[in-house]
């Protein structure tokens, strides 16, 4: 998206972040499933894991992540930033809990009620909204104090962290778990780190900043929430980025088809040409993604806390 005004600078994509939302979620949301997978974030290798098997890697991912947020106590949890929903979707299959995943694009939605069509799972329900405005949601499913709360690989687009994280832990009951997990940057990066590597990043993913794991502790703490233990996953996460750039060498190798052509055009109508735009640019931020792991400015962090 570097061509795009609302992204030129960390300003204007903090004060843009709804519309660029509305570009990188909304009209490339079926490209992302069709090139990433139905789970937009990253798996978690444990050490002797094979790194060419991702569905083991997930399942473990998710049990670990499940285990974390109080297992079978988690009576009422809340996805915030859901996307597609294939991880509320897992979390309603292996829990009795009650699970609502929020999410504000349209895109995403669309593909996240594919897990509910037809009555199947009814513990699970989607609400549209804002995650910076999580107070506001009225809806039924809002009424009583989530039991956990997970949020996965999105925070980082959010413009205000701290003032989600202080929405997200109002909807907590005490005592409720928050399993946070974010791309975060290293606390250091040199100069030409951050101009050539990190700076282009984010404004190809129109995140106006990347958090440090230090300032997550500070935010955390000003949310009302005690952090149980702060993990650094970037080890665990290496065979991601390079299944990111072998997905993005094969798109560029494929003829393109017709049906993904189509769903580009009909968001290039609603959006305007910008859409076809951030889909070429999802090639170089598989390159800068990589980059920027391999070099350890990238970090891939984990934070567990309760709500006081
Ligand atoms: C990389 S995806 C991760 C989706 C999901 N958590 C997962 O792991 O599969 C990031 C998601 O954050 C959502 N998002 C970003 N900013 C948001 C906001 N302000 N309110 C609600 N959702 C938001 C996007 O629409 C997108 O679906």
């Amino acid at each position: 998206m570097a061509q795009i005004p609302k992204v030129a600078t960390a300003r204007a994509r903090r004060q843009h972040y709804r519309e660029n939302l509305l570009i990188g979620f909304d009209a490339l949301a079926e490209l992302y499933y069709a090139y990433w997978g139905e789970f937009f974030h990253l798996a978690v290798f444990e050490p002797g894991d094979d790194p060419a098997d991702l569905a083991a890697a997930y399942q473990r991912t998710h049990q670990r992540y499940l285990a974390a947020i109080g297992g079978a106590a988690a009576r009422r949890i809340l996805d915030v930033a859901c996307g597609g929903g294939a991880l509320s979707a897992w979390l309603a299959d292996h829990t009795t809990a009650a699970v609502v995943g929020v999410d504000l694009s349209a895109g995403q939605l669309a593909h996240a009620r594919r897990w509910v069509a037809g009555g199947r799972r009814p513990n699970l329900w989607f609400v549209q909204h804002d995650v910076m405005h999580l107070d506001d949601l009225v809806a039924s499913q809002f009424q009583t104090p989530f039991d956990a709360a997970i949020c996965l690989d999105a925070a980082c687009y959010l413009p205000d962290r701290r003032a989600a994280l202080r929405a997200i832990a109002a909807r907590l009951r005490p005592g409720g778990r928050l399993l946070l997990v974010d791309w975060c940057r290293a606390e250091r990066p040199t100069a030409l780190q951050r101009e050539l590597i990190l700076e282009p990043l984010c404004r190809y993913w129109a995140i106006a900043d990347l958090e440090t794991a230090a300032g997550y502790r500070r935010s955390f703490a000003a949310a009302g929430l005690r952090i149980h233990r702060l993990d650094d996953l970037s080890d665990q996460v290496v065979p991601n980025w390079e299944r990111g750039y072998q997905a993005a060498l094969r798109a560029l190798d494929e003829p393109i088809r017709l049906g993904e052509l189509l769903r580009l055009a009909a968001g290039a109508v609603k959006h305007g040409g910008v859409v076809l735009q951030a889909a070429k640019d999802q090639f170089q931020v598989a390159l800068l993604a990589k980059a920027a792991a391999e070099s350890g400015i990238l970090r891939y962090v984990s934070v567990l806390a309760e709500r006081t």
